[in-house]
């Protein structure tokens, strides 16, 4: 079997860092060789194992391995071509020479850096199991948004800019100081994006991937956890858990009685709004759970005799079905509203778009030369017929 990666994700301060590190703990426990990687900027997976981590992957325990993601770094690794070619760029221009500090600016770039090892460590098949500290849900949104953004813009512009700078650079240079990307550069973008694509491919794979939501049991980390499930299953990513952490048990008193009752409404409104995932209930602990003995304490509450590493779901966002010759896409939105929805065709593609943000659907052969014409939400499904 490869690797399984297992993602946490979740508001700030839910604990996603710690339950992240405390599910790496019980994995190397049970023998397996595992990784933690931390991609939220403000790391804080040292300060969860009590030790420093730093850009790669450093043994912290047997068979237990973490790396809090450098941007720069992962930058100077993986795109010395591109590097080099904006370094170019300026230089012509006049202006100082590009640094990996300066690209990692550039938007969309910070996000994709991130994601650079997880399909180096995939492929060489490394590790058993990676578990991934990402940061606050709408950081990790655009994170799991960028490759699918990527590929919009490879399709589009990329080839004319390819095709424009063939046909222009042999003038080009008696007209201008500014260099034109050669086709080494062009290159390097293009294995950047078939690198970027293979991420897609594995994050969205369920026999591989699983994005697991992190919340505290209150209204607010209520919305956000609906609204981030909702997100994923547009960009077509498989959830399979939410672990809602820091329940107040009887213990902690006469005081805390009023939470108490109002942390049982919304685990409630939990199991009754997610009813297609596992729902892992942690308690608040009576310490805080640093080091790897606390943690791996803190993942026999978290999973009890279950495996982290099952897949505890297996809905597809996603069905394409032909029904009395009609042919419906249906899409999972279970907590979107109609009124932030908006699907349109363009150049024939299907554009679905909620909130501020947009997926641009390929579809499959048989329903690339379909439109449109009807579209319905209904219980948080969407379907659309296409002719
Ligand atoms: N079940 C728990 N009982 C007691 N303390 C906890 C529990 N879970 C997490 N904590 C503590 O709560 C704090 C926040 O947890 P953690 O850093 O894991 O959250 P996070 O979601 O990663 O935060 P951030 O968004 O800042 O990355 C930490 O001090 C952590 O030790
Ligand atoms: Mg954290």
């Amino acid at each position: 079997m490869g690797t399984r990666i297992l993602l946490y994700t979740g508001k700030g301060g839910v604990g996603k860092t710690s339950i992240a590190a405390s599910t790496a703990c019980s994995l190397a426990k049970s023998k397996k060789k595992t990784l933690v990687i931390s991609t939220d900027p403000a790391h804080s997976l040292g300060d969860a194992f009590g030790t420093d981590i730093g850009p790669r992957p450093k043994k912290i325990g047997e068979r237990l391995f973490a790396q809090e993601i450098s941007v720069n770094e992962a930058i100077n690794t993986h795109w010395s071509d591109l590097k080099g070619y904006l370094t170019g760029l300026f230089q012509t221009e006049g202006l100082d020479p590009i640094s990996a500090e300066e690209i990692a600016t550039l938007p969309g770039f910070d996000e994709a850096s991130q994601l650079l090892y997880l399909r180096q460590y995939y492929d060489e098949d490394k590790y058993d199991a990676i578990v991934i500290d990402s940061a606050p849900t709408g950081e990790s949104l655009k994170l799991l948004s960028f490759p699918e953004a990527m590929t919009w813009y490879m399709d589009k512009i990329f080839p004319m800019g390819r095709l424009a700078a063939k046909i222009v650079r042999p003038v080009w240079n008696t007209v201008s100081s500014m260099e034109i990307p050669s086709d080494e550069v062009f290159k390097s973008v293009e294995s950047l994006y078939e690198y970027l694509k293979r991420i897609r491919t594995i994050l969205t794979d369920q026999k591989i991937s699983t994005i697991r939501l992190v919340m505290n049991p209150d209204k607010m980390s209520l919305s956000e956890t609906k609204r981030a499930y909702t997100y994923l299953l547009l960009y077509g990513y498989p959830v399979d858990a939410v672990f809602v952490n820091k329940i107040y048990d009887e213990s902690t008193g006469a005081f805390f009685r009023g939470w108490r009752t109002s942390q049982e409404e919304i685990i409630k409104e939990v199991s009754e709004s997610f009813t297609d995932l596992k729902i892992f209930k942690v308690p608040l602990l009576a310490e805080e759970p640093i080091g790897v003995e606390r943690l791996e304490r803190m993942s026999e509450l978290v999973y009890g005799g279950s495996n982290p590493l099952e897949t505890f779901s297996r809905e597809k966002s996603i069905q394409f079905v032909k029904k009395d010759g009609k042919y419906i896409i249906k899409l999972k939105l279970p907590f979107a509203e109609k009124k932030d929805l908006d699907i349109y065709n363009k150049g024939g593609e299907l554009i679905i778009q909620l909130g501020n943000w947009k997926r641009v659907f390929y579809l499959p052969t048989v329903y690339s030369d379909k439109n449109p014409v009807k579209a319905e939400f209904n219980n948080g499904i969407l379907d659309i017929e296409m002719v």
